[in-house]
């Protein structure tokens, strides 16, 4: 998809390599969940690609926390968030202790 919207392969590997990491949040931390993807359409004109990705698990109690470098929970790296978050455009999560987590990032088109 990413490269029907007109990415290159190596713009579309960096997108596969957030929803890669959303989706592994998802099955290390609150799995079920699942990571739908859209094409976005910005205003003027500006296309790109939309990757929600959102469970009903234990949610984020302190989400500047989850997005520090470094940080992690589970003996992980801690770069999962944080990368995601650079390496797209838009990034939005909404979570809170017991009421899940989405997030929402979006890459635009160069
Ligand atoms: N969907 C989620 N539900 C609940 N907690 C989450 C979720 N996603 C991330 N977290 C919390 O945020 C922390 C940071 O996530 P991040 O992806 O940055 O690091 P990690 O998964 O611990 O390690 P890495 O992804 O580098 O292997 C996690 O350790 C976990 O506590
Ligand atoms: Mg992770």
């Amino acid at each position: 998809m990413a490269l029907q919207t007109g990415f290159t392969v190596s713009e579309a590997t960096l997108i596969a390599t957030a929803i890669s990491e959303l989706a592994r949040n998802i099955v290390s931390y609150a799995n079920p969940g699942s990571v739908t993807l859209k094409p976005a359409n910005g205003a003027n004109g500006a296309v790109g690609i939309t990757i929600i990705a959102s469970d009903s698990g234990p949610g984020i109690a302190d989400i500047a926390q989850a997005l520090r470098d470094g940080y992690s929970s589970s003996g992980g790296l801690g770069l999962g968030l944080p990368g995601v978050r650079r390496l797209m455009d838009e990034f939005d999560i909404n979570s809170r202790a017991g009421g899940g987590t989405t997030v929402t990032v979006t890459k635009w088109l160069p």
